[in-house]
């Protein structure tokens, strides 16, 4: 059992002086941990004050997007080569809230998880089905739709040096998670349809679960064998909550 990965997804939160305040609380309260990698993935804005921030710490930063394309005339997008320019490691590939907001394809998505890695970010991919595709008992077949796109473009390999986030979207900012039996299964069919093809993929790939983490559920779901950790959207903003998620992994 490797280390835990717990990611904070700020979303659209934030400003310069709020921000100076969480960081400095994410460095007093989790740069002693041992067993836990922590990376906080902020708005574009914020990557210049993460970098400032964190850099002399074991947190790391991330962005929450990047654009499909490497470079041009794409205004108001954002280039893997730029989100790099500020030292960070990570970027969330796919979000619902993106997907569903811009119609996000899953062959953009795929483009922009092999862009973050020509790019040396490990990308974060989310997948995740809606409450009515969960009551009809098709999520496998969503969520292995969303993984076959990138496998039957780029092979199973590329997951390798990845994260894939379980993310159902009837658990995210409802207060519902999903059961730790629930993510298990998920996360037991993610990491086993990437084994079939490539073992060595999926052992090193960390699967997280993402959807109303918070501290009261956070060790139930962290102690199931294919969960490596969590995508935290609103117990991110709060230090305290966030500590204690990160101390339950
Ligand atoms: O990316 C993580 C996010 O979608 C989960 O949000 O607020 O339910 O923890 P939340």
């Amino acid at each position: 059992m490797g280390k835990k990965l717990v990611v904070a997804n700020w979303k659209m939160h934030g400003n310069l002086a709020e921000n100076k305040l969480l960081f400095q609380a994410y460095i007093d309260q989790l740069s002693s941990l041992k067993n836990t990698d922590v990376v906080v993935c902020v708005p574009y804005p914020y990557l210049a004050q993460a970098q400032s921030m964190l850099q002399n710490t074991n947190i790391a930063w991330g962005a929450q997007n990047l654009s499909k394309d490497a470079v041009g005339a794409h205004t108001g997008e954002v280039s893997a080569a730029m989100i790099k320019d500020f030292g960070a490691s990570y970027v969330i590939i796919g979000h619902s809230e993106r997907a569903t907001a811009y119609c996000e394809s899953d062959e953009n998505i795929a483009t922009k998880f092999v862009q973050a890695q020509a790019h040396g970010l490990i990308p974060i991919l989310c997948v995740g089905e809606t409450l009515i595709e969960r009551e009809a008992g098709v999520m496998q077949m969503v969520v292995g739709k969303q993984l076959d796109t990138i496998i039957n473009t780029y092979g199973a390999a590329v997951f390798a040096n990845s994260v894939v986030s379980y993310e159902p979207i009837w658990a995210i900012g409802t207060g519902l998670a999903a059961s730790s039996d629930q993510a298990q299964s998920m996360h037991e069919f993610i990491r086993g349809k990437v084994a079939v093809l490539d073992k060595t993929a999926a052992t090193s790939m960390k699967i997280l679960y993402g959807g109303s983490v918070n501290p009261q559920n956070a060790v139930q779901l962290f102690a199931m064998q294919d969960i490596d950790g969590g995508l935290i959207g609103k117990c991110s903003l709060n230090a305290q909550e966030f500590e204690r998620i990160c101390c339950a992994a």
